[in-house]
């Protein structure tokens, strides 16, 4: 299947990477159900897409918590009412803190494995019945490189994204022949809100050591998915591809 005969709904599709991934998957002609817990941010991205030419009805919106339950089978449900299948689901929505380890709270941890690891496993536990029932489908699941190499003052978040990438595996495993491709990305360092709210100094510092000597761009991690979702990765599974200007090398 191509981006473009895909019924997608992308996570976190408010800012950053998911607005990214929305946009590069609606013009490759796909129809795409964006979320995000702001609502206002998620409205501004649509008018966005509409004023570049997809047209609205290629596009919705449904604002919620990945982390919620029943946030996320409304999100599954309207998607289903809206455009009648869903063919490919990719969990991007985040949060970063930069805390070192002693500073972290039992809340900070238990906030950052919801959003990222309970997220997940909720975007693929309403999905991966549908995909069985129509008998394929493509899930995406966003990780990070921080998720491979682990990451001082970022513990809860490496964690998170290991989980991530297990949680990849796993699902590929269980599924691949039920014609389900589950595979995951895994950025190094994107020019977002999320990295921006990281110290200056950090910043450059990271930036200084990376092969490429810049960070990625969202549109960079959006080609990234947009090729996992097409045929063209269709022996692609269980797979954590590394769009990261060269930082992490396996
Ligand atoms: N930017 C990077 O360098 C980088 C690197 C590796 C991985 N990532 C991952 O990429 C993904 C996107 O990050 P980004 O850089 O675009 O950040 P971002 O902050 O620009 O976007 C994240 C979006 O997720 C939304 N969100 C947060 N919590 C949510 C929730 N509970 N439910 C629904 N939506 C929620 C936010 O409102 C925001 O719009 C994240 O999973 C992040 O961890 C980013």
């Amino acid at each position: 299947m191509s981006s473009s005969q895909h019924i997608a709904i992308v996570t976190g599709a408010g800012s950053g990477i998911g607005a990214a991934i929305a946009e590069r998957l609606a013009k490759d002609g796909a129809r795409v159900m964006m979320n995000d817990i702001n609502a206002s941010s998620l409205a501004s991205v649509k008018d966005k897409l509409i004023a570049s030419g997809i047209s609205d009805d290629h596009i919705a919106i449904q604002h919620g918590d990945v982390s919620d339950e029943t946030d996320m089978k409304t999100l599954f449900d309207h998607t289903m009412d809206q455009f009648g299948d869903l063919s490919l689901v990719v969990n991007n929505a985040g949060i970063l803190q930069q805390k070192a380890f002693v500073e972290i709270k039992c809340d900070d941890w238990d906030k950052m494995i919801a959003v990222h690891v309970r997220g997940c496993f909720l975007g693929c536990h309403f999905a991966i019945p549908i995909m069985l029932k129509r008998g394929g489908g493509v899930i995406i699941n966003t990780a990070s490189q921080l998720g491979q190499i682990g990451a001082a003052d970022l513990v809860h978040y490496a964690t998170a994204k290991a989980a991530i990438i297990g949680l990849t595996k796993s699902l590929a495993r269980e599924f691949g022949q039920s014609g389900l491709r589950i595979n995951a990305v895994a950025p190094g360092p994107i020019n977002t809100d999320l990295v921006l709210g990281l110290s200056k100094d950090w910043r450059d510092a990271k930036a200084s050591q990376l092969p490429l000597g810049h960070f990625g761009e969202p549109s960079d991690v959006a080609a990234t998915v947009a090729f996992l979702a097409s045929e063209d990765a269709r022996i692609y599974v269980g797979q954590t591809l590394g769009p990261n200007s060269g930082d992490v090398m396996l």
